[in-house]
Protein backbone atom coordinates (compact mmCIF):
# COMPACT_ATOMS: atom_id res chain seq x y z
CA UNK A 1 0.00 0.00 0.00
CA UNK A 2 1.08 3.30 -1.16
CA UNK A 3 -0.28 5.42 2.26
CA UNK A 4 0.04 4.17 5.82
CA UNK A 5 -3.02 6.10 6.03
CA UNK A 6 -5.78 6.66 3.14
CA UNK A 7 -8.93 9.05 3.54
CA UNK A 8 -11.95 9.32 1.43
CA UNK A 9 -14.51 11.99 2.05
CA UNK A 10 -17.60 11.86 -0.21
CA UNK A 11 -18.61 15.57 -1.79
CA UNK A 12 -21.25 14.19 -4.15
CA UNK A 13 -23.82 16.68 -5.14
CA UNK A 14 -27.36 16.14 -6.75
CA UNK A 15 -29.10 17.91 -8.96
CA UNK A 16 -31.19 21.02 -7.41
CA UNK A 17 -34.47 19.56 -6.16
CA UNK A 18 -33.37 15.71 -5.31
CA UNK A 19 -35.13 13.67 -2.44
CA UNK A 20 -31.69 12.47 -1.13
CA UNK A 21 -29.25 14.47 0.42
CA UNK A 22 -25.56 15.03 -0.77
CA UNK A 23 -22.27 15.18 1.62
CA UNK A 24 -21.32 17.43 -0.88
CA UNK A 25 -24.03 20.51 -0.30
CA UNK A 26 -23.45 19.59 3.68
CA UNK A 27 -19.74 19.84 4.55
CA UNK A 28 -17.97 17.81 1.98
CA UNK A 29 -15.21 19.79 0.80
CA UNK A 30 -14.41 21.83 4.28
CA UNK A 31 -14.15 18.58 5.61
CA UNK A 32 -11.53 17.38 2.66
CA UNK A 33 -9.94 21.06 2.89
CA UNK A 34 -9.07 20.48 6.74
CA UNK A 35 -7.82 17.17 6.21
CA UNK A 36 -5.61 18.42 3.97
CA UNK A 37 -4.18 21.14 6.17
CA UNK A 38 -3.67 18.88 8.83
CA UNK A 39 -1.49 16.53 6.94
CA UNK A 40 0.31 19.63 5.58
CA UNK A 41 0.88 21.26 9.62
CA UNK A 42 2.34 17.35 10.41
CA UNK A 43 4.42 17.03 7.30
CA UNK A 44 2.55 13.73 6.36
CA UNK A 45 2.23 14.52 2.88
CA UNK A 46 4.25 11.22 1.80
CA UNK A 47 2.46 8.67 3.99
CA UNK A 48 -1.13 9.87 4.42
CA UNK A 49 -2.86 11.54 2.04
CA UNK A 50 -6.95 12.69 1.72
CA UNK A 51 -9.01 12.99 -1.53
CA UNK A 52 -12.86 13.55 -2.36
CA UNK A 53 -15.02 11.20 -3.38
CA UNK A 54 -17.95 10.62 -4.65
CA UNK A 55 -20.85 9.09 -3.36
CA UNK A 56 -20.86 5.96 -1.14
CA UNK A 57 -24.53 5.91 -0.89
CA UNK A 58 -24.65 6.17 2.75
CA UNK A 59 -26.28 9.72 1.69
CA UNK A 60 -28.46 10.08 4.32
CA UNK A 61 -26.11 9.89 6.97
CA UNK A 62 -23.44 11.83 5.61
CA UNK A 63 -21.28 14.16 5.33
CA UNK A 64 -19.08 10.51 5.25
CA UNK A 65 -15.48 9.78 5.79
CA UNK A 66 -14.10 6.19 5.14
CA UNK A 67 -9.95 5.45 6.08
CA UNK A 68 -8.29 2.70 4.79
CA UNK A 69 -7.04 -0.22 5.43
CA UNK A 70 -8.94 -0.19 8.60
CA UNK A 71 -11.91 0.36 6.52
CA UNK A 72 -13.78 2.68 8.98
CA UNK A 73 -16.67 4.12 7.93
CA UNK A 74 -17.58 7.76 9.65
CA UNK A 75 -20.99 9.92 9.78
CA UNK A 76 -22.08 12.76 9.97
CA UNK A 77 -18.86 14.51 10.32
CA UNK A 78 -17.99 18.18 10.92
CA UNK A 79 -15.56 20.33 10.03
CA UNK A 80 -14.60 20.07 14.08
CA UNK A 81 -14.33 16.31 13.95
CA UNK A 82 -11.86 16.13 11.61
CA UNK A 83 -9.27 17.76 14.03
CA UNK A 84 -10.40 14.04 16.48
CA UNK A 85 -10.32 11.93 13.50
CA UNK A 86 -6.89 13.04 12.77
CA UNK A 87 -5.63 12.83 16.35
CA UNK A 88 -7.06 9.97 17.24
CA UNK A 89 -7.00 8.09 13.88
CA UNK A 90 -5.01 9.51 11.76
CA UNK A 91 -1.50 9.73 14.20
CA UNK A 92 -2.64 7.48 17.34
CA UNK A 93 -4.08 4.69 15.04
CA UNK A 94 -7.33 4.31 17.38
CA UNK A 95 -10.48 5.03 15.71
CA UNK A 96 -13.16 6.91 16.63
CA UNK A 97 -15.83 5.01 17.90
CA UNK A 98 -18.86 7.60 18.51
CA UNK A 99 -18.33 8.80 14.98
CA UNK A 100 -18.52 5.39 13.57
CA UNK A 101 -21.05 4.00 11.11
CA UNK A 102 -21.62 0.43 12.39
CA UNK A 103 -23.15 -2.03 9.84
CA UNK A 104 -25.57 -4.52 11.12
CA UNK A 105 -23.81 -7.64 9.40
CA UNK A 106 -20.77 -7.07 11.32
S1 LIG B 1 -23.62 11.80 -1.17
FE1 LIG B 1 -22.12 11.21 0.29
S2 LIG B 1 -22.54 9.14 0.67
FE2 LIG B 1 -23.94 9.68 -0.89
Amino acid sequence: MKFEKHIFICINERVAGATRKSCGEETGNAIAKRFKELIKEHKLRLSVRAQRSSCFDMCEQGPIVVVYPEGVFYKGISVIDVNEIFEQHILNNNPVKRLQLTFPNK
